[in-house]
């Protein structure tokens, strides 16, 4: 071999690193989906490849919710599972480094290896971008195992870099990170951090690299999302810090983005900016996710929501004046310390007046450390399971009569994947509904007319206007 040959080998060899299995397996919201697929792409030059299951895998990481009781309590029990199969990897002479990243992460620290000490690395959800790092010491046997420091601008800095390697149509976009709000049952803003917004520019950057690789709707994450205010773009004329409504307006410019969404929201961050943007940008899909957690203000009050039953009705009454046919959704609450019968009906009452598209309710959880936890009232287990039963009740009622309302409409669907039944293929309404119906798969990826004409509660039905009348 030639010296040049040589060199060629060696350089081949370095962008082909040992191949290694890589299996994330992500828990609780939406910005850990995008935080598993942003890991990913971090990884896959180290030469990680994703796994389907955890057996066998090199590295394995559990991306962690802490948001509920019983959603931290699966990441114990999911440890548990993986110590077999780290035993038995080691007994080939190889080795499963098993990483816990995300809230829980943030939330318990070092106690995480303490009572499970299967796990190697323990990482904030902001010190990501150190994973390539963290893990090689981990491997050398030594070096900090735990890394939980709120570094969030470097977060994005260092992600911004890695190419995203997107499947599919529709993409997640986290463009605000972490809240100040402190709701008293909360756990967020102890494991995200404080309010962050990333840069206009940033967020230009990623979305126009997803619209080049075909992606042609996009979701704008936060935990406080409404809140967002990042740095204009540099030397553009309206310079300081731009609101959501703007961004989205300057999003909707990018070539082959078609629709725009953005969760969740909270009803003190919302403005007359974003509710006129439901009015005149169409690219901003008349779906709106709104949580409210309770109707009585004496709860409102007592879980630090910093809003009335009333001023959250009023947002609503707007948003619904600027777009008519705009998809109210929300996040319920039950049996918070305190809660009385009455309370709860005003809850009841609340859900009646609003009328959900669909809405997310929960039993109140008690998470250490959060003032909720500490708190007098506490309600007995029977009592919530009893009133989250009257609740979904009523909202099973409200979604179902929303997707019957759909039948003999038209509505644009965009299509992101085959069917159950072969011929089938399926997408989302601009509601968010799930669509299936008769079709090419041709249509993958594209917006077509489909005429519903069945409903259920989690699905619509329908058939695709002929292509004829489409052009027509
Ligand atoms: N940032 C968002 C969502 C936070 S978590 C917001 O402010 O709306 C998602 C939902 O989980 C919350 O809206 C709330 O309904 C629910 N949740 C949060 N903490 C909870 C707890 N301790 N018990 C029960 N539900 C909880
Ligand atoms: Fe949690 Fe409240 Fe912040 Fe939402 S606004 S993340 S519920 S503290
Ligand atoms: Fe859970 Fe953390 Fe999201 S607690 S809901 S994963 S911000």
């Amino acid at each position: 071999m030639s010296e040049t040959e040589t060199a060629a080998a060696a350089e081949a060899s370095e962008q082909r690193p040992e191949r290694k299995r890589l299996f994330i397996k992500t828990y609780g919201c939406q910005m850990n989906v995008y935080d598993s697929e942003r890991m990913r792409d971090l990884l896959t030059p180290l030469g990680y490849e994703p796994a389907e299951a955890p057996d066998g895998a090199d590295l394995v990481i559990l991306n962690t919710c802490h948001i509920r009781e019983k959603a931290a309590e699966k990441v114990y029990s999911e440890l548990g599972r993986l110590k077999p199969l780290k035993e038995a990897k080691a007994a080939q002479g190889s080795s499963m480094t098993v990483t816990v990243a995300g809230c829980v992460a943030q939330a318990e620290g070092a106690e995480i290896q303490r009572r499970a000490p299967v796990v190697d690395l323990v990482v904030g959800p902001q010190t990501y971008h150190k994973l390539p790092e963290l893990i090689a010491s981990v491997h050398r046997g030594r070096g900090e195992a735990l890394d939980t420091e709120f570094e969030v601008e470097e977060k994005f800095d260092v992600l911004a870099a890695p190419k995203r390697q997107i499947e599919g149509y529709t993409a997640f976009v986290t463009v605000q990170e972490g809240c100040d709000k402190f709701c008293t049952f909360c756990v967020v803003p102890y494991t995200r951090g404080a309010e962050w917004s990333r840069p206009v520019d940033q967020v230009v950057a990623e979305v126009r690299a997803l619209a080049a690789q075909g992606v042609r709707e996009i979701t704008l994450l936060g935990q406080n999302v409404n809140a967002y205010h990042g740095d204009a773009p540099a030397g553009h004329e309206a310079e300081g810090t731009w609101g959501l409504g703007r961004l989205v307006r300057h999003l909707a410019l990018i070539g082959g983005i078609e629709r725009i969404r953005f969760t969740t929201s909270h009803p003190k961050d919302m403005d007359d900016e974003l509710i006129q943007t439901f009015a005149d940008e169409p690219k901003l899909m008349p779906y709106f996710h709104l949580p409210v957690q309770a109707g009585s203000d004496r709860i409102l009050k007592a879980m630090n929501r910093k809003h009335t039953a009333a001023e959250y009705l009023d947002i609503i009454a707007r948003l619904r004046q600027a777009r008519p046919d705009i998809a109210i959704s929300g996040d319920m609450i039950v049996g918070f310390p305190g809660e009385t019968e009455a309370d709860f009906e005003a809850t009841m009452e609340l859900v009646r007046q609003v009328n959900y598209a669909s809405c997310f309710s929960f039993k109140y959880s008690k998470r250490p450390g959060t003032p909720g936890a500490a708190m007098h009232g506490q309600i007995d287990e029977a009592v919530k399971t009893e009133r989250l039963a009257r609740l979904q009740a009523l909202l099973n009622e409200q979604q179902t009569a929303f997707n019957e309302s759909m039948v003999g409409k038209t509505l644009p669907v965009l299509f992101e994947r085959e069917g159950r039944n072969p011929g089938q293929i399926g997408g989302r309404s601009p509601y968010l509904q799930a669509v299936h119906c008769d079709g090419p798969a041709s249509l993958i990826g594209q917006i077509a007319e489909v005429e519903i004409t069945g409903a259920s509660k989690n699905a619509l039905s329908g058939r695709l206007v002929p292509q004829e009348t489409r052009a027509a």
